[in-house]
């Protein structure tokens, strides 16, 4: 006879009928019903006083809770294999209310540099403001213990991570988490319950944009937070004060994609490594970024933890800013748009979406390295240089806007030999002198800008303000990921 453990149903099985009510019988709909309703009646107002003094579950108000949304959470709960999911207006939504179910003010989180860019920009330009400290950690953990101070209360990762594709050590984070007693989040959307599941090693909460794999068809924008009863009570409390509140049609579409869930982040799987492949010989292609490759800094640490590789990779072309743009621009099948986890092939570059509106020392702390880091002042200056000056070198070339607005490098990718030649022409003669007029004539007043030589090439250096300002200050409006 089979034990009882044999009959439990698997997760992907569980995605499918998970939630549902009984099917069964005459004229019963297979699918779940879109219940594109509000507001909730009440019997009598005797219910409703249960209902304010929560001694009844009842459905009140959308925003509380509604019948299509339990459903949905009840099977991406099911896929995580935790006891509860609430589902909410986006990614961002489960990943706010999720930190600020569990910080307070004075309190501090330690996370991972790398991290989605829209959850960097929550931590940096929000909360502070909360009385929220910050402390980051490479992807690596090195020295995370020295960042534990009285007051740390979360220890919030991403892995793998968006767009480097870095992979953390998600045993090590939930024991030195326990360890300190800190609360674990973390988000799995690139890696989806298919191919891990934190919950079951011990974090508190996971959470997810459910715009991605977990939706899967690039039609919702949704998020997701998962864990115990108690801490998805709180994350609900947060969802219902701050608002982010999924729509009933939006839960529809989650439900239908979940189904799928399994057998397309498979195929994504099986696809994300045959480019990867292709790519990492492609003459034009400097380095693929996919833990599934064995040149992969961290793909021994994937093999261990994860079930698979995923369907995301990054990778750098040679050339720079200019040939990775005119790849984009020309590549067919592959859309150039932002997200992941669609049906469709997407390509995009990350400092024109994820990741803008970060300094170099930000980005070079997410991971990117210092030449495809300076590749984002090229861009700032998108669409925006109406005057520059262009000082010219064996291909490098120095954009300065005229009229104070940006400055900005494009196209500093050149190789060593050309390095010496150009740091005895160029930062010797063109750069100290033609930079300084520039800078007197007023290119960019208060700005002190200078060509400086760092590793294997060289860019266009700003007094660490001046940078701040130029950055943040001076990013053109359009400039939305
Ligand atoms: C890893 C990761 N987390 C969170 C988010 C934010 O999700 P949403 O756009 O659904 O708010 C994104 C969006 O790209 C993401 O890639």
């Amino acid at each position: 006879m089979k034990s009882k453990s044999q009959h439990k149903l698997g997760p992907q099985t569980q995605a499918i009928h998970g939630g549902e009510p009984n099917r069964r019988g005459v004229n019963g709909p297979i699918v779940t019903e879109i219940i594109r309703s509000s507001t909730f009646t009440f019997s009598s107002t005797e219910e409703m006083k249960l209902w304010a003094e929560g001694k009844n579950k009842a459905y009140i108000y959308t925003r509380y809770g509604n019948p299509t949304l339990s459903v949905a959470e009840k099977k991406i709960a099911a896929l995580e294999g935790a006891e509860a999911a609430v589902v909410t207006a986006s990614g961002m939504a489960a990943i706010s209310s999720a930190l600020l179910a569990a910080l307070r003010a004075g309190d501090e989180v330690i996370t991972t540099a790398q991290t989605y860019g829209g959850t960097y920009r929550l931590m940096r330009d929000v909360f502070p403001n909360m009385g929220i400290t910050v402390r980051q950690v490479g992807t690596d953990l090195a020295g995370i213990e020295d960042l534990v101070t009285p007051r740390s209360k979360v220890l919030y990762i991403e892995t793998p991570t968006n767009p480097t594709l870095r992979v953390v050590d998600i045993h090590k984070a939930v024991a030195f988490a326990k360890k300190h007693k800190l609360v674990s989040i973390i988000d799995n959307t690139f890696a989806t319950p298919v191919l891990q599941n934190p919950i079951a090693l011990g974090y508190d909460m996971v959470v997810h944009s459910a715009t991605k794999a977990l939706a899967g068809h690039s039609d919702i924008i949704a998020g997701v937070a998962v864990g115990n009863s108690n801490w998805m009570e709180r994350v609900r409390h947060m969802i219902i004060y701050l608002g982010g509140s999924m729509d009933p049609g939006a839960a529809y579409l989650l439900i239908r994609g979940v189904k799928t869930l399994g057998v397309r982040v498979e195929r994504q799987c099986e696809n994300a490594m045959a480019v990867a492949k292709f790519l990492e010989k492609h003459p034009k292609v400097e380095r693929v970024h996919y833990p599934g490759l064995k040149s992969h800094e961290d793909h021994k640490l994937a093999r261990k933890q994860m079930r698979g590789f995923g369907g995301m990779l990054a990778f750098d072309m040679k050339g720079g800013l200019p040939a990775a743009r005119r790849f984009c621009d020309r590549v067919r099948l592959f859309l150039l748009a932002a997200s992941l986890g669609g049906v469709e092939s997407l390509v995009i570059l990350p400092i024109y979406s994820s990741h803008y509106n970060m300094t170099i020392e930000e980005l070079r702390r997410a991971g990117f390295q210092f030449m495809r880091a300076l590749r984002v002042l090229g861009i700032i200056m998108r669409g925006n240089v109406e005057r520059y000056v262009v000082l010219g070198a064996n291909g490098l070339q120095f954009f300065l806007q005229a009229d104070g607005d940006a400055l900005g490098v494009q196209n500093v990718g050149f190789r060593k030999n050309q390095c010496k030649r150009v740091r005895r022409k160029t930062v010797d003669r063109i750069g100290r002198t033609q930079l300084a007029r520039h800078r007197l004539r007023g290119v960019a007043p208060g700005f002190r800008a200078g060509v400086i030589l760092r590793g294997r090439g060289y860019g266009l250096g700003f007094h660490e303000q001046d940078r701040e300002r130029l950055l943040h200050g001076h990013s053109p409006p359009e400039f939305h990921g």
